[in-house]
């Protein structure tokens, strides 16, 4: 089973980002803005500059104390007055990172950046002079596109006349737990593609946080390079990246979970990664790490509702068809029927969502594949958990308008 279930990699060490884009091989045509900009400081005539720390700046994910962003598409989220915005981002910022944002309700935009200063919003930005009804406060989103790299803010900057604007936090949250298929690995824009992404911005009235990065296990146990599993690593703030290792080596921030916003729905898929022989984990071992990890998410979200997701871990060709293979599927319903009679525990099965074209050349689900998923979990977290759709036409999956305007083949 080897052959299909290579769910990740050996972390590319790469020291820049690179956004050049291959669909099916081709170089896909994108339109990249170009904001970077001269510093702007605190004393920079027409600028008022705010700090990192600054409470009218709402962190989206997981974010260290020195502001530096972590894990799968975090983000960043403001109001503001004015027509202009600037971020100078710190050095620790991973140099060329594509980053989306947008204001108000209009399409994402996207843009590499690295330390330093970037005028992301100025009056030509589409938004600004909207006919009505126009939404106020203008909002600023920004989400990292990737799983590993990061940014770090060391400033937002408005025009001197205007100010930023405190949004307050939507009511739910939900927490995604997963390895390289929640963060979106080889999705067209990475995390920002991935289903994680695509659930927790598709309901569009919920704060959600994606902790999941390509490779991990559940078990803590080093699985293609990432030196722990998700047991320990979801405690942390940083994620396994190499970026993570040289700022904090071996001792990362621990994530204080009192300080954040409770999830209210938790969403796990891992043991894709611990189900590869290259990892040495076994079923047993699989089994117990997760009956712990339910009980110590449990502890720290008492009132959230755990969602254990089976596994498709690809297809494969048999015969004149083809057939899912799965992964841990006796082990992942055990823990279900171990924890089912507290009525906090329930199984999202799988099977039957995705085909085996939906599946890319490298193991991991396509943008339709990540779409599919994420249209069935809205739809059952809807349906067993009441939670409404909220989203009102803001795009969520950006680029993803294929269309055929002629007939008649
Ligand atoms: C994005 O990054 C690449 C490589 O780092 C760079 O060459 C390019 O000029 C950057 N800007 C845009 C708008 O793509
Ligand atoms: C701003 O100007 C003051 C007074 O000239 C100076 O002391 C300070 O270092 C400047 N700050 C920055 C960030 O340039
Ligand atoms: C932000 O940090 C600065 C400098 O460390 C401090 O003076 C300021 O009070 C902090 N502001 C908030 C809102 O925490
Ligand atoms: C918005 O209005 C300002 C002046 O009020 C103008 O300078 C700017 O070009 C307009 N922007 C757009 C996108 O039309
Ligand atoms: C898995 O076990 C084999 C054989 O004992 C060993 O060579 C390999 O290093 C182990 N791999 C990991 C990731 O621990
Ligand atoms: C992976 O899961 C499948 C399906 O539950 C199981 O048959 C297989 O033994 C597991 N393989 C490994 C290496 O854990
Ligand atoms: C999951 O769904 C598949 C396809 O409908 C079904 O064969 C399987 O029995 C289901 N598993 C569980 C545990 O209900």
């Amino acid at each position: 089973m080897r052959l299909f279930s290579v769910l990740c990699c050996v972390v590319p060490l790469l020291p820049q980002a690179f956004s050049t884009i291959l669909q099916n091989g081709q170089v896909r045509e994108t339109h990249f803005l170009n904001t970077r900009t001269a510093p702007i400081t605190a004393n920079t005539t027409g600028w008022k500059t705010y700090g990192p720390n600054a409470t009218e700046l709402s962190y989206k994910g997981r974010w260290d104390s020195k502001h530096i962003s972590w894990w799968a598409a975090p983000g960043l989220k403001f109001g503001f007055s004015g027509q202009d915005v600037a971020i100078t981002f710190g050095e620790n910022t991973s140099p060329g990172v594509l980053v989306a944002y947008r204001v108000a309700g209009l399409d994402w935009q996207f843009t590499n950046v690295s330390a330093g200063t970037h005028h992301l919003v100025s009056p030509s930005t589409p938004g600004l002079n909207a006919t009505l009804p126009y939404q106020l406060p203008l909002t600023f989103e920004l989400r990292v596109t990737n799983w590993a790299y990061g940014v770090q803010i060391s400033a937002v900057h408005v025009s001197s006349s205007s100010k930023l604007i405190k949004l307050p936090n939507y009511g739910k949250t939900i927490e995604f737990i997963g390895d390289s298929l929640t963060s979106g690995m080889y999705a067209t824009y990475e995390a920002f593609s991935g289903f994680g992404y695509t659930i927790g911005a598709g309901f569009g009235n919920v704060e959600f946080s994606i902790t999941a990065y390509p490779g991990i296990c559940l078990t803590d146990a080093n699985c293609w390079g990432n030196p722990r599993g998700q047991t320990y690593q979801w405690f942390q703030t940083s994620d396994t990246s190499w970026r993570a290792s040289q700022i904090y080596g071996t001792e990362p921030e621990k994530w204080d979970f009192g300080a954040h916003p409770a999830a209210d729905i938790v969403l796990i898929n891992l043991g894709t990664n611990d189900n590869n022989t290259a990892n040495n984990v076994t079923s047993e071992q699989y089994k117990s790490s997760y009956l712990s990890f339910v009980a110590q998410v449990h502890e720290v979200y008492p009132n959230a509702q755990i969602i254990l997701m089976s596994l498709w871990n690809g297809f494969y060709s048999i015969g004149n068809s083809y057939a899912q293979a799965g992964a841990f599927i006796d082990e992942i319903y055990q823990v279900y029927e171990h924890y089912k009679d507290g009525g906090y525990v329930h199984y999202f099965n799988s099977t039957g969502i995705l085909q085996h074209n939906d599946i890319a050349p490298q193991y991991h689900p396509t943008d339709v594949g990540h779409i599919k998923i994420a249209s069935h979990v809205m739809q059952y977290i809807r349906i067993k958990f009441g939670w409404e759709f909220g989203a009102v036409g803001p795009e969520v999956q950006h680029e993803t308008l294929y269309w055929n305007d002629e007939q008649n083949y």
